[in-house]
């Protein structure tokens, strides 16, 4: 890239920026966070390594590998903690992965084959393409630092020398700004060979993705990093035995990373208490939709979601009557939950799952009584549709029969048989493809019909109401009818 066009890059982002300015849209430095671990203190402008360290930056780093001069935690051995200490801290801090599934993250690291004489690889999913989702470019942008530390240690825990982080495609400055850090990182030999003296070497490189959805899904991940066309593959194997160039590797999300830093330095006990049993820590939320600020919160895991709505300034015109109807509650694969349900949950994985969705990325899309939830998952399905990578038939066909339905419905034209047709395409998705794509295409449509079954009806008896059958017309099933 040459010097001019970076600079119409960052003109552009200047420009993006004052944007959500203007129309109120917040970041994540606007002070509203409730005991920020990776947010704290951020204004914009301190995401350099000396602003890093002011805040406790790299301590972690300099304490596992001994440099603070102290015993790890509960120890009258040798300064530094061994790379078994250092998983035993992350899974007693009870850190789940946030990159959607929750998996916990010191149980991923176990599954690392240490004594693997061969390459093995530390990669972070900084793709990014959930809708909702606007975290993990916050983080990069903002306290880029906390990435890099935090893969630092996960590499000394797996005894990995070689990481990278894949960068969504269509953030260019983010990608820009993480490469400075690591820039200033390497100077200062936090990365690289014998990082601070010690006989530990991590090289870490920051990779360009390709913009699309399924390059999140960390199998097609690795594929778009080897250079090749971003498909998921077949599991098992899996990635800590057969990962990027077929070699053992581990895959976390950006905020995983970037979360490790504070646990290492204050225990996992302190890590876990910050948040609830099980649920370790805090989370970044990104509030969208019909809010009055929306914006990225960190609170603590189990943090009421009637709280978070109110740090996103309430429903959107509530003086003027608006009031809430439903919340998508982990980003546009999770089952929306009405408000009644939404308003007794706790924002954490263990309460989302039990009221029926998943907390996901931790997109929250909040909707107001206006939201029409036909017009919702016509979005929703046709955005499944677009992304599918077309290896799987029941999601290469299903997803475009789910769109074609649900945007008859949509259009008026829609007929009895389709809402049991609707489910029964779904069922024929989940559950049944090579990666979870097709099962975040699926749950949307059952649970929107699940809860809003009577907006769907309404608008399909206006149209058979007005039609008028033509004699001898017989009932289409299956394909031809989700084509028609
Ligand atoms: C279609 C699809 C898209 C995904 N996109 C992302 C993504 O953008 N970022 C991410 O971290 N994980 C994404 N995931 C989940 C990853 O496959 C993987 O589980 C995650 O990166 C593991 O990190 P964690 O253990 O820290 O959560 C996606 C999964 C699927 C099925
Ligand atoms: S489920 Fe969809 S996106 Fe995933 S591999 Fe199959 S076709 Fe591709």
């Amino acid at each position: 890239m040459t010097l001019a066009s970076s600079s119409n890059h960052n003109a552009a982002a200047q420009g993006v920026l004052s944007q959500f300015a203007a129309t109120g849209v917040q970041t994540c430095f606007h002070g509203r966070h409730i005991n920020p671990q990776i947010l704290a203190d951020l204004d914009g402008r301190n995401w350099r390594l000396a602003d890093y360290e002011a805040r406790g930056g790299y301590q972690a780093l300099r304490k596992i590998l001994g440099q603070d001069g102290k015993p790890p935690r509960g120890s009258t051995g040798a300064p530094g903690m061994t790379p078994d200490q250092v998983i035993a801290e992350v899974k007693a801090g009870g850190l789940r992965g946030r990159g959607g599934a929750g998996f916990p993250t010191g149980l991923k690291w176990s599954f690392m084959p240490r004594q693997f004489p061969g390459q093995k690889y530390l990669v972070c999913n900084s793709d990014e393409g959930e809708p909702g989702t606007s975290k993990d470019r916050d983080i990069m942008q903002y306290n880029p630092h906390s990435v890099i530390e935090g893969m630092a240690i996960a590499a000394y825990a797996m005894g990995i020398s070689v990481g990278y982080n894949y960068i969504h495609g269509e953030i260019f400055t983010t990608y820009e700004r993480f490469q400075e850090a690591l820039d200033e990182a390497r100077a200062a030999g936090l990365i690289g060979n014998n990082i601070l003296g010690s006989d530990f070497n991590f090289q870490l490189h920051a990779a360009h993705g390709f913009g699309a959805y399924i390059c999140g899904e960390e199998t097609a991940l690795l594929e778009s990093l080897e250079g090749k066309k971003g498909q998921p593959r077949f599991k098992p194997p899996f990635p800590a035995s057969f990962g990027l160039y077929g070699k053992p590797t581990t895959i976390n999300n950006t905020e995983t990373f970037a979360a490790v830093p504070w646990l290492i330095r204050n225990g996992g006990q302190a890590y876990l208490e910050c948040g609830k049993p099980n649920n370790g820590g805090t989370k970044i939320y990104s509030v969208s939709g019909d809010v009055e600020l929306p914006g990225n919160y960190e609170v603590p895991m189990g943090t009421p979601f009637a709280k978070l709505l109110e740090l996103a300034g309430g429903v959107k015109n509530a003086k003027e009557g608006r009031t809430l109807k439903a919340v998508i509650p982990g980003g546009s694969s999770s089952p929306v939950l009405p408000a009644s349900i939404m308003m007794e949950c706790t924002m954490d994985y263990d309460s989302i799952a039990k009221a029926g969705s998943m907390l996901g990325s931790g997109a929250v899309i909040v909707m107001d009584d206006t939201r029409c939830m036909v017009e919702s998952l016509k979005r929703l399905s046709y955005f499944y549709m677009h992304e599918s990578c077309g290896q799987c038939t029941p999601c290469r066909e299903g997803t475009g029969w789910l769109w074609r339905m649900v945007d008859r419905i949509h259009n008026g034209h829609g007929r009895q048989s389709d809402l049991d047709l609707l489910n029964s395409v779904a069922d024929n998705i989940q559950g049944r493809t090579i990666c979870a794509l097709g099962d975040a295409a699926a749950m949307p449509v059952r649970a929107m019909i699940k809860h809003y079954r009577h907006e769907f009806e309404a608008l399909i008896q206006k149209n058979t109401s007005q039609a008028v059958a033509p004699q001898g017309a017989t009932q289409a099933t299956g394909r031809a009818a989700a084509q028609a």
